[in-house]
């Protein structure tokens, strides 16, 4: 657990959010928790700064999600840091985003080891530059002995072509006789998306206002709860995520039965 948390900016707000920390562990927690991180450009326009400004402090809000994430015991935490389609906005701007990871791990990694974090990485690795690869593949490895809350960041992902590509290897594996036709069930499908290791995710949370997935985990999210918030991510805080839940711990999930 995160010994050194710090919650709220006093005394009084620390308290308060601690008895709610303890209130909300007494109900179930979400095991897997998605968020679509979004709003940090609206955040910088809004306070005249270059949309790189709401980046960088979007990544502080990375962190601050992350411990909480981690003290509440939310098993696997998924965050869509850049999509596919995300290439096509300015390359000062994509190249920004992509120096994040290294210096979110190059600042957080040693925390992370020590708090039991362990790093995966979802999203298709051969177009991301070198230094961002070996950000997050130094992480990966530096944390995989650790077995407590999984953070998985989308990095260039895009959830139809994963589809896509889980499609493709279907038909090959059927070709080649690995996979028969009649044993191809939802399970056996999902083993072929990235998220192969990890459960569906119970709680996606959007901030920003936006109520639209763009290509985020189609597949997985299809019995998720949805939290959506008008706060953009820089503003994102600790309340805010206990909210989510607390809203999510008062939803009845029937999964399609009565
Ligand atoms: C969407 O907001 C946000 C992104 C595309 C980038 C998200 C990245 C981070 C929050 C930092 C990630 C940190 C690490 C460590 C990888 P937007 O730019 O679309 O906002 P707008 O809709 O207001 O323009």
């Amino acid at each position: 657990m995160f010994n050194k948390l710090r919650l709220g900016k006093n005394r009084n707000n620390t308290s308060t959010l601690r008895n709610k920390i303890d209130d909300i562990k007494k109900s179930p927690i979400p095991e897997h928790v998605a968020i679509i991180m979004d709003g940090n450009g609206r955040w910088a326009k809004k306070r005249a700064l270059p949309r790189i400004a709401g980046h960088h402090e979007g990544m502080k809000v990375v962190r601050k999600t992350t411990k909480l994430a981690s003290e509440l015991g939310i098993k696997t935490l998924t965050l869509y840091a850049f999509s596919t389609e995300n290439w096509k906005r300015p390359k000062n701007e994509v190249e920004y985003i992509m120096s994040l990871p290294d210096e979110f791990l190059g600042t957080f990694l040693p925390d992370l080891i020590k708090e039991n974090v362990q790093v995966k990485m979802m999203g298709y690795k051969n177009q991301l530059p070198v230094h961002t690869l070996r950000a997050i593949e130094k992480a990966i490895e530096d944390t995989k002995n650790n077995d407590g809350l999984v953070l998985n960041f989308a990095l260039n992902y895009g959830s139809r072509a994963e589809i896509l590509d889980g499609v493709k290897q279907v038909l090959n594996d059927s070709k080649s006789g690995k996979l028969k036709e009649t044993d191809l069930d939802e399970k056996v499908f999902s083993s072929y998306l990235m998220t192969a290791d990890f459960t569906d995710p119970d709680l996606l949370i959007r901030t920003s206002g936006e109520i639209r997935l763009s290509n985020f985990m189609l597949w997985q999210l299809a019995y998720s709860e949805f939290w959506f918030t008008d706060v953009l991510w820089p503003d994102f805080n600790e309340e805010h995520l206990l909210e989510a839940i607390e809203t999510f711990q008062k939803r009845q999930r029937r999964f399609g039965g009565i």
